[in-house]
């Protein structure tokens, strides 16, 4: 039967079944999670599901029902909410449209009107009354869903990022169902999709309310669940989101992440769900204008954009890992970064002058920790401008870092995209204005007084502090100002960097809502201004960046009010595109602060200005974990915290716990004392050397990870949700994260905490440092000196690994090892990537090789898949150990490939049944290696 009939029958047969009851219509089974649960447990309750009328404003009685909306005086949030949908969202106007190759349909809406056709209720106003809605079938497990004005081009509606999504001709094994719940006699509009397993409704509209205006549009869905996460960027205090209605800002703003529930640096438009039988899903919506979502605890969510479409992209999964894939099939893979970039790397703002920098570089050196980037911050500026160096403090910038460089250490410089307002001498600026490659007022009664008639650029003010144009990263113009700008700074200054980190790229302006005022115009104040406007100190969309009405894009197509938070995401794409020009053959990495959807494929993040607080401590778990499932694993805070002094406690523990960041940076402020682990020698320093160098030993398993997310997409850190998704108990743990499926760490983030209170899925696991199986799994308590992290490797996987030392051009001409713990089977598996760590492209030019490992019935199969003979030499270290945890007999004999060995060979522990293995493996050939 083609897809549109089984659709129509659907519908009908649906119509049928629901003429009777008005609505709620085919309500899902609503999934209590389990008692044992920690997520948000609610009552039943009939205000469950209220869809608030009109969020800040406080209404009163009287204002809200004479506004069409219903009042409950019972001081119960929302108080003044909407009625049912008799009056309001939208109803079937129409049949059902194939796409082509059946991939889809459209089926057009109206808007409803009251019964006697005389009113329309209408929140905001500008609401469309035909609208289209359709269904795009990607593969078995992606399908979109969207809603836009009839007369609209849908895809002129997009957000200007491009997409990597390819149409899969769907299977017998295709994973959702789509139903229109509603007839065609004058009924609400809704829509669900289902999963076919388990008949799990994953997205259902039935809860009302949707809304399509120009400048409004909103949309709820029932949840079949309350096990809830994503969404960013924000500061979440819980993985779990907590469903009592809970509000968050989606925006970018150049905002500290310390303040609860306000909107941070990036836009995540992004949720992940685990339904009751452990299979997961998510969804995105694909919008990058302002916007809120507020949590419901029916359960439920409703999203408030203001602009564009309602777009969203629904990922079946059921795997966790494999909704994070699905997701990254849309949004492209992540970028592959070079195998120095996983080092340990060291910043903070406040060097005074190149010595001050260098003193830190080699105290480091000194107590023998690893490390790899060194950066320089603005510091580094003639009087912060881009593009310049302090001559009096930073003259032999260069010539240091070129020192630096010979004994193998990288370096990163900062850049801010503003640009200083300065038309002589100041050659960035002119070259720029020449081209017209900056930021524009919309309209140019919107200038302030003063400002020449000739020049329409906006300015604000942010670093250099004083006035300050933005370049318009959309425009293939700036991309060739900004390119030329970094190669004649490099060239002329002779400053070899090797990463470029860009700050600032909300873009943030430090005075706009004080002293620039913006004008009055219906992109800086909208009907509705979401949450972002209301959680600042002006009450407006610009706070902290620059005017909405102003223009972007190559032929001023777009308002900043529609792009802003894609600031950072054309900015990095931009800055990435440089770097692969001017140092060419060569993997560079840009670190980003501002993200949207996709910046994944162009730059990591670290997770902004945080506190040096214990409980930032712990929340940098959170945001990193999210920024993995949002597809940017490349991610990590400012160990020791960024703001305020911190203290030894907290950065010892911090360094533990930053080992295991995948961005793994030491920064802090400029008002704030040095906190290089050295500055605690006995101490910080002990410890951080210690936990980063079982780091480095782990290094060719972390960056194998970072190969899998760049080729099949997939995170890098996980939950222990991801691992163990029916495992109630795991859906909530956010104090304990993964590397991977085999690695779980488990930080103190506690003051005083001697031991660690940790959960232990139920599998085999073995503590890192002793080989020794652990027998008791669940709750526990674990010991944890100062100089101690929890560590344990999972049975059945196979981890490369590889000598530490003190920095990655060292380490990687170490000998190579394998950690083998077993599983109940005594099996294990696990591969490992390798190439030249550096080069631009290595495996779309197949200059890379990969091992792979597998144990089974006491044979050990170690095979290499060569992809190619090209100019890629082969790994020229040899393997020499490997440790085998779980191991239950000495073994009589161990032959490689048939050639029994020597007693001295190996060594069995069967206190801790551990078996040693020493022969040298030459990586490049295939190896049986038996047992007996
Ligand atoms: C803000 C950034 O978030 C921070 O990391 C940096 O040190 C300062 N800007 C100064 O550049």
């Amino acid at each position: 039967m083609k897809k549109w009939t089984k659709i129509l029958i659907s519908v009908i047969l649906l119509a049928i079944v629901v003429t009777a009851i008005v609505l709620p219509i085919v309500l899902p089974v609503e999934n209590e999670p389990n008692t044992t649960t920690e997520a948000t447990t609610v009552a039943p309750n009939p205000t469950n599901n209220r869809i608030e009328c009109y969020p800040f404003q406080n209404m009163a009685k009287g204002n809200c029902t004479s506004a069409g909306c219903l009042w409950d005086s019972k001081n119960q949030h929302p108080n003044c909410y909407l009625p049912d949908s008799s009056v309001y969202g939208y109803e079937i106007n129409g049949t059902v449209t194939d796409l082509p190759n059946q991939m889809g349909f459209t089926l057009d809406l109206r808007r409803r009107r009251a019964a006697d056709d005389s009113t329309t209720f209408s929140l905001y106003g500008g609401d469309f009354d035909q609208v289209t809605f359709e269904v795009n079938y990607y593969s078995d497990s992606t399908l979109g869903l969207r809603f836009y004005p009839k007369d609209a081009n849908a895809s002129e509606l997009r957000p200007p990022v491009a997409l990597t999504l390819t149409e899969t001709p769907l299977t017998d094994n295709v994973h959702y169902e789509t139903r229109i719940v509603s007839s065609e006699n004058g009924e609400p509009f809704n829509v669900q999709i289902i999963r076919k397993s388990s008949q799990a409704v994953i997205f259902d509209t039935s809860l009302g309310g949707l809304t399509i205006a120009e400048q409004f549009l909103m949309i709820s869905t029932k949840l079949p669940t309350r096990y809830l996460y994503g969404f960013g960027e924000n500061t979440h205090d819980n993985l779990l989101h907590d469903m009592r209605y809970k509000m968050w800002p989606i925006f970018s703003r150049g905002q500290a992440p310390g303040m609860r529930d306000i909107n941070v640096y990036g836009a995540q438009p992004f949720y992940m769900a685990s339904e009751e039988d452990g299979s997961s899903h998510g969804v995105f919506l694909f919008n990058s204008h302002a916007m809120d979502v507020t949590t419901m605890p029916y359960p439920g969510l409703t999203f408030r954009a203001i602009g564009g479409m309602l777009e969203f992209f629904v990922f079946l999964g059921p795997e966790p890992e494999s909704v994070v894939k699905q997701y990254s099939d849309v949004i492209g893979k992540t970028f592959m970064p070079p195998y120095f970039a996983l080092g340990f790397q060291l910043s903070r703002w406040g060097y005074r002058n190149t010595s001050n920098l260098k003193d830190a570089v080699d105290r480091t050196r000194d107590l023998e920790i690893p490390h790899d980037v060194q950066y320089a911050d603005i510091d580094y500026m003639d009087a912060r401008k881009d593009f310049t160096i302090d001559p009096v403090n930073f003259g032999d910038l260069p010539a240091l870092v070129d020192e630096v460089k010979k004994d193998g250490l990288r370096f990163g410089i900062i850049l801010d995209p503003a640009i200083a307002h300065e038309r002589t001498g100041y050659l960035p600026f002119r070259r720029g204005d020449n081209n017209k490659v900056f930021v524009q007022w919309a309209n140019s009664s919107y200038k302030p007084e003063g400002q020449a008639a000739n020049d329409n650029n906006l300015y604000g003010r942010v670093w250099p502090i004083r006035e300050t144009a933005f370049p318009d990263f959309f425009k293939t113009k700036t991309k060739q100002w900004w390119t030329e700008e970094i190669r004649i700074f490099r060239e002329e200054q002779k400053l070899n960097f090797d990463i470029l980190w860009i700050d600032m790229n909300e873009p943030s302006n430090f005075l706009t809502g004080t002293l620039l005022q913006c004008p009055t115009n219906r992109w800086d104040d909208p009907p509705y201004g979401t949450m972002a406007a209301h959680v600042g100190a002006t009450g407006r969309l610009s706070e902290k960046t620059i005017c909405m009405a102003s223009n972007f894009g190559e032929n001023d197509e777009f308002l900043h009010y529609e792009v802003h938070s894609l600031y950072g995401y054309s900015h990095a794409m931009a800055t990435q595109s440089a770097l692969r020009q001017i140092l060419t053959g060569k993997r560079s990495m840009v670190l980003s602060r501002s993200t949207f959807a996709g910046s994944g494929k162009y730059a990591g993040h670290w997770l902004g200005d945080n506190y040096s607080t214990w409980n930032q401590m712990a929340n940098s778990i959170i945001g990193m974990i999210e920024f993995n499932m949002f597809n940017i694993p490349y991610v990590g805070p400012d160990i020791c915290g960024f703001n305020l002094n911190t203290e030894e406690e907290m950065c010892e523990r911090w360094m533990e716990l930053g080992a295991f960041y995948p961005f793994s940076r030491n920064h802090n402020s400029f008002i704030f004392k040095d906190q290089d682990p050295a500055q605690w020698p006995d101490t910080v320093a002990v410890s951080g050397r210690k936990a980063l160098n079982i780091r480095y030993r782990l290094l060719p398993y972390l960056y194998t990870l970072f190969y899998d997310s760049h080729t099949i997409g997939g995170t890098v850190v996980r939950p222990l949700y991801h691992e163990y998704p029916k495992d109630i108990s795991a859906r909530s743990i956010d104090k304990q994260f993964m590397w991977g499926p085999a690695l779980l760490i488990s930080p103190v983030l506690e003051q005083g905490k001697l031991s660690v209170d940790v959960y232990i899925p139920d599998d085999v696991w073995y503590d890192y440092y002793t080989g020794e199986r652990i027998e008791v799994l669940g709750k526990t308590n674990l010991s944890a000196p100062r100089d101690h992290i929890n560590l344990h490797l999972r049975g059945g996987y196979i981890l490369p690994a590889q000598k530490p030392a003190l920095n990655t051009m060292l380490s990687r001409q170490n000998n190579f090892e394998l950690l083998v713990p077993l599983n109940d089977q005594n099996s294990a598996s696990g591969k490992m990537f390798w190439d030249d760590g550096e080069s631009f492209n290595t495996i779309e030019d197949g200059l890379y090789q990969i091992n792979t490992f597998e144990l089974k019935a006491d044979t050990l199969t170690i095979k290499v898949e060569k992809v190619s003979n090209k100019s890629w030499s082969g790994i020229t270290q040899l393997l020499d150990t490997i440790q085998f945890m779980g191991w239950s007999k000495n073994p009589t004999s161990v032959a490689v490939n048939g050639v029994i060995l020597g007693k001295d060979s190996y060594s069995y522990n069967e206190t801790n049944q551990n078996l040693f293995l020493f022969y040298e493996f030459n990586m490049n050939d295939d190896f049986v290696v038996e047992f007996q």
